[in-house]
């Protein structure tokens, strides 16, 4: 457990380790960033840093030794610095969680050993797997990296079958995953959490919507019945326990159309604070950027109860420029992640927008 003023490492500079380092202030807890890239948006928040490669054993020793606990920001952490941190202090979630979602194949399998659903799949690690693969499995399919991947990057949809062609070159020629198309009707997100003490709990389903592979809004509550959501909050709560989870985590759902017999499929889960739960920091008493903190802290969980229904915007590329009209915008909240750099599909920052909370 830990005290006022201890302080809590985080591997990631970015604006989901900045968020934390914020949460974790207000709880009047201190934050070391480590991150190797200079300009990491989570820097400009934090009493303590390190800008150092993952690699790098001298500066991971010393960050081990400057910090209670080691949390992160982001799943592809090399397994080599999770074991040298490991070996010295907590690290949470732990690293069982990161070798479960770092790769796609073994978080299906995952998934699948507990009884939740996925797309079918198949391995494939070669032009000749693919072929076979789409024998078994039809198109249209999906073809993914099985690591590595992040706002649809590592993937190529393939449609007919000269899209295979050259496939596999086209992602790189590394392990992959062949996933059948799932005619989703929507797309929905759990954000569940636990903590040492086994308290689990979960916010209110979120509605995803992408626009080129990346999330563009996130809307709760989603259009769902309660028995669906309640079924997906129980998903997200018992991947946490079956994983001796202790943090926040997402899981990513489709929901099939009416008719299906099993009509929720998990497509992916991220061990950490999710771009579908920045909602809970305009509409929930604790975020989930505070739930995160609390659980590593060993603390008690908070309300994740929502006030307000709401509608959050990512705020991709040049949408930042619309920050005056935003401003002027009076049911809704502004964050800006502080980047220096304006690219196109770079996440910039969002925009929660609140309206009266409309049904339990
Ligand atoms: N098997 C699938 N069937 C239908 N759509 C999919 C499938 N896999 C991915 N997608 C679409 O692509 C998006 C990104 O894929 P995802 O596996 O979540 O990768 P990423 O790691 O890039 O978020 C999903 O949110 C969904 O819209
Ligand atoms: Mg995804």
């Amino acid at each position: 457990m830990l005290n006022p003023g201890d302080i809590i490492g985080i591997l990631g500079g970015g604006q989901l380790g900045r968020m934390m380092a914020l949460a974790a202030a207000k709880l009047g807890l201190k934050t070391h960033i480590y991150c190797p890239d200079p300009n990491s948006p989570a820097f400009d928040v934090t009493p303590y840093k390190t800008m150092a490669d993952y690699e790098d054993e001298e500066a991971l020793q010393a960050f081990a030794q400057a910090v209670s606990v080691v949390t992160y920001e982001f799943e592809n952490i090399p397994a080599p610095a999770v074991d040298f941190l490991k070996a010295r202090l907590p690290v949470l979630p732990n690293d069982n969680v990161l070798k479960v979602s770092q790769d796609r194949l073994s978080e299906k399998a995952f998934f699948n050993s507990i009884g939740i659903k996925t797309a079918g799949f198949a391995p494939v690690d070669s032009q000749d797997d693919l072929q076979k693969a789409v024998e078994t499995l039809g198109l249209p399919a999906l073809l993914k990296t099985r690591r590595f991947g992040y706002d649809g990057k590592g993937q190529k949809f393939l449609k007919t079958p000269q899209d295979l062609i050259n496939a596999f070159e086209e992602i790189g020629n590394q392990p992959a995953i062949l996933e059948a198309f799932v005619p989703f009707e929507r797309e929905i997100s759990v954000i569940a959490a636990r903590n040492q003490q086994g308290q689990v709990v979960s916010y209110d389903i979120a509605e995803n919507v992408h626009k080129d592979q990346i999330l563009k809004t996130t809307t709760i509550p989603a259009n769902i019945d309660e028995a669906i959501a309640a079924k997906a909050r129980q998903i997200g709560e018992s991947v946490a326990t079956e994983l001796d989870y202790i943090g926040v985590l997402a899981i990513e759902l489709f929901l099939l159309p009416d008719g299906f017999d099993n009509r929720l499929v998990a497509n992916e889960m991220a061990p950490r604070v999710h771009n579908s739960g920045h909602w809970t920091e305009a509409a929930c008493l604790i975020s989930q950027f505070e739930q995160h903190i609390r659980a590593v802290a060993g603390w008690p969980l908070g309300n994740t109860e929502r006030h307000s229904d709401c509608v959050m915007t990512n705020l991709i590329g040049d949408d930042i420029k619309e920050r005056p009209q935003l401003l002027e915008n009076k049911q809704g909240a502004y964050h800006s992640y502080g980047k220096a750099e304006t690219r196109d599909g770079r996440k910039m920052g969002h925009f929660t927008q609140l309206s009266p909370r409309s049904r339990p």
